[in-house]
């Protein structure tokens, strides 16, 4: 049975109420603050579980040489096809963000969409962690948006059922919530998906899934940031279109700005 990241169009459709541009000033400018300025211009990006490579397609309009990575053939293919059809040169590589190896090292790495849910255990992370470490050159940047540990620990902050007008028709996702349960040891909740497309006057279309989402904590993900070594947490936020703290009330996503680490530092 084909899953959400088979079907790389739908989940366009379903990710279709996110400001991409509006992303990636955020990420420009959190990049100009917390870059290191000795490390020179920003001219390559590294996106890692890069689902149709939106952000990498916006940084490449932008100028920079973009290169994505994920699991799913799917995704790799879709983000070719779009790539191919704005003439915007991106690089897509079919790689598990567990543990990869590139030829080249990059400026910037980002992981959108709280992609890093799909790392289900310590040892994915520590292993993701030093290879994203070792694809940076020191005082580079790794920025990783999450979900908010609010909407495990407090209030929700985020939907899990939306819908949204998408060209010719309308898209309606359910992504967890419901009755869907965090298991209190392995922290993984089996998020039950759905999305339904309607064509305008025409077809109806769903997919339905389970995605593995493996919730990590702002403490844990410090803890296993210095476990790993490598990197040192620059900053966080809980918005992108302000520099809205993570602490915040109104802040709906956990930002993570880590600098890579010069070796020759840290002994
Ligand atoms: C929630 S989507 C996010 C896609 C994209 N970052 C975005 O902002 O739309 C998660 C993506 O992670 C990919 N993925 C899951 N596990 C992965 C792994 N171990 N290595 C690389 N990619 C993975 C999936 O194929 C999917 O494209």
């Amino acid at each position: 049975m084909p899953g959400i990241y088979d079907e790389p169009e739908l989940y366009e459709a379903a990710c279709a109420y996110r400001d991409i541009p509006g992303e990636v000033d955020a990420l420009l400018r959190w990049s100009g603050k917390h870059r290191d300025s000795e490390t020179g211009p920003l001219r390559s990006v590294l996106e890692l579980a890069a689902g149709p490579a939106e952000h990498s397609r916006e940084l490449a309009r932008r100028g920079l040489d973009a290169t994505t990575l994920d699991l799913s053939a799917a995704m790799c293919a879709r983000a070719r096809e779009l790539a191919a059809a704005d003439a915007t040169p991106v690089t897509v590589v079919q790689a598990d963000m567990r543990d990869f190896s590139l030829p080249r090292q990059f400026d910037l790495a980002i992981t959108m969409l709280n992609s890093l849910c799909h790392l289900l255990t310590l040892d994915d992370l520590l292993q993701h962690l030093a290879s994203v470490a070792r694809h940076l050159a020191p005082g580079s940047l790794y920025i990783t948006e999450l979900a908010h540990p609010a909407d495990f620990f407090a209030e929700r902050r985020t939907s899990s059922e939306w819908s949204s007008e998408v060209d010719g028709g309308t898209v309606s996702v359910r992504w967890g919530g419901g009755s869907d349960e965090i298991d209190p040891v392995t922290q993984v909740t089996r998020e039950h998906v759905s999305v339904t497309y309607r064509q305008r006057g025409g077809a109806v279309r769903t997919v339905t899934d389970v995605v593995p989402n493996r919730f990590w904590t702002a403490t844990e993900l410090t803890a296993a940031i210095r476990l790993a070594g490598g990197f040192a947490v620059a900053a966080s936020y809980g918005d992108f279109d302000a520099d809205t703290p993570v602490e915040a009330a109104d802040a709906w996503r956990m930002i993570l700005v880590l600098r890579r680490e010069d070796e020759a530092d840290r002994t």
